[in-house]
C-alpha cells in the first residue's frame, strides 16, 4: 500500500480505537441458510462466479521460468497454467484433444512440450498440436483445429488470474484494489509452502471466517486473539472485492513516532478478499492465500493454502522465523476457525434456522453475500 494511504489508514484505525468503534454497515443483513445447502444455488455459483470472472491462482513465481507449470481444479475445470517459451503465462483445459486424458498432473518445471501420457500426442507450450504418433491413422484431423482449449490468463501486479470463460479486463475486475497491488512488488515474492485442506463446509465459509474481527477475542482468545484489537476493523470495498485492516494492539505505539515512519505492516494484518473465493492476507513477514473451492457438494470445500515470502528463504534462521509465524497462522484457522465452520454447516444441513444474521459490525460479510447474490442472479 502506498505510504500516504498507510498513514491515512493508521489514523483511521487509531480513531476507531479511541472512539471504541469499527467500520459499520448501514443496517444488519439476514442471509438465508439455503445459500449454504441448496444444490441448485450451488450449481449456479459454480457456473457463474467461477467461470465468468478472473480467479486468482497465485503469484508470478509460481511459474517463474518458461516451461514451468502448475495444475489446478477451478471449481470443476481442470486447468494447466504454464509459462510459454516467450515468457507469457497461459492457461489451458487439462484435457488431451485425442481422447481426453489429463495431459499433466501436479506441477513441474522446464517442460519443452506437453506429451500426453496415453498415446503421446504432443502440444507446444502455447497450445498447438504438434505430433501424432501413427499420423496416417488420423489423416482427417486438421492439426491447426485441434490445439488445446485455451482459457484467458492474465499476469499483472505479480499475480496470475485465470478466467475459464470469456475475457474480462483485470483492472475492471479489481475495482480499484490494484492501487494497493501495484505497491507490494509481488513480482519478486517466492512460493514457500502449499497445503490442501478438505473440510465439510460450504466453500464460502472459508472466506467468510476471515471477514470479521468480532470473533477474535472469543474464538481465538488463547491464540492470536490477544495480539489484535477485537471487533475493530477498517473495511473498504473495491467492486466485488474488499479489504479489511485488522490492527495489532501495538499499533498505538506509532503515536510516538513521526508519520514518515508509520507502516501498516507489521502493525496490522491486511486481508484482501479477491472475489469470489480467495482470502489474501498480508502478514508481518509473509503472504497467505486461502483459495477455497467447491468440492463436489454444497457442504464440501477444498482449500488450497499457499504461502509466499518476499524473497527466497535460504538460511535456517530465516526458515525458523517464517515457519513459526506460518505454523501459528495456519493452526489458528485449521484448528479453531474451520472446525467451527464445520459446526455451522452441520446446523445448516439440519435446517436448524432459516437464516443467519450479520451485524452492522460485519460489513465485509454483508458486502460478500450481497455481491455473490447479485453475481448469480
Ligand atoms: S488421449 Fe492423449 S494421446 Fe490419446
Ligand atoms: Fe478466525
Amino acid at each position: 500500500m502506498r505510504h500516504e494511504d498507510q498513514v491515512q489508514m493508521v489514523r483511521r484505525v487509531m480513531r476507531h480505537v479511541e472512539e471504541g468503534t469499527t467500520s459499520y454497515a448501514p443496517k444488519i443483513h439476514r442471509n438465508p441458510i439455503s445459500t449454504y445447502t441448496d444444490p441448485e444455488r450451488f450449481r449456479r455459483e459454480q457456473e457463474t462466479v467461477f467461470r465468468n470472472w478472473p480467479v486468482l491462482i497465485g503469484m508470478s513465481n509460481l511459474v517463474a521460468e518458461p516451461g514451468d507449470y502448475v495444475t489446478e481444479d477451478i471449481a470443476g475445470i481442470p486447468a494447466i497454467i504454464v509459462r510459454d517459451r516467450e515468457g507469457k503465462v497461459r492457461a489451458f483445459r487439462n484435457v488431451c484433444r485425442h481422447r481426453g486424458a489429463r495431459l499433466v498432473e501436479g506441477e513441474g518445471c522446464g517442460l519443452k512440450m506437453f506429451s500426453c501420457p496415453y498415446h503421446a500426442w504432443t502440444y507446444t507450450l502455447d497450445g498447438r498440436l504438434k505430433g501424432i504418433p501413427d499420423a496416417k491413422s488420423f489423416d482427417e484431423v486438421d492439426k491447426a483445429e485441434q490445439g488445446l482449449f485455451e482459457m484467458h490468463a492474465v499476469e499483472k501486479y505479480g499475480l496470475i488470474f485465470v478466467q475459464p470463460e470469456g475475457a474480462m479486463d483485470i483492472d475492471e475486475a479489481l475495482g480499484g484494489m490494484q492501487r494497493d497491488m501495484e505497491s507490494y512488488g509481488f513480482e519478486n515474492f517466492q512460493p514457500y509452502r502449499h497445503l490442501t485442506i478438505r473440510r465439510k463446509f460450504n466453500w464460502k465459509l472459508s472466506p467468510e471466517t476471515f471477514m470479521e474481527g468480532y470473533h477474535l477475542q472469543y474464538l481465538h482468545g488463547q491464540t492470536v486473539g490477544p495480539i489484535f484489537f477485537s471487533n475493530l476493523m477498517a473495511f473498504d470495498e473495491f467492486g466485488r472485492n474488499s479489504r479489511l485492516i485488522v490492527p495489532r494492539r501495538r499499533i498505538m505505539e506509532l503515536k510516538d513516532k513521526p508519520e514518515d515512519d508509520w507502516k501498516l505492516i507489521p502493525e496490522t494484518a491486511i486481508v484482501y478478499n479477491f472475489f469470489p473465493n480467495v482470502t489474501f492476507i498480508m502478514q508481518a513477514g509473509h503472504v497467505e492465500m486461502w483459495r477455497s473451492y467447491p468440492d463436489g457438494a454444497p457442504d464440501r470445500a477444498r482449500v488450497e493454502v499457499s504461502v509466499y515470502t518476499p524473497q527466497k528463504v535460504e538460511t535456517e534462521k530465516a526458515k525458523a522465523f517464517y515457519d513459526k509465524n506460518i505454523d501459528l497462522a495456519i493452526a489458528t484457522v485449521d484448528e479453531e476457525d474451520y472446525p467451527l465452520s464445520e459446526g455451522i454447516q452441520a446446523g445448516h444441513n439440519a435446517a436448524m434456522q432459516d437464516h443467519v444474521t450479520y451485524g452492522k459490525n460485519e460489513p465485509a460479510l454483508i458486502h460478500y453475500c450481497t455481491t455473490i447474490d447479485a453475481a448469480i442472479a
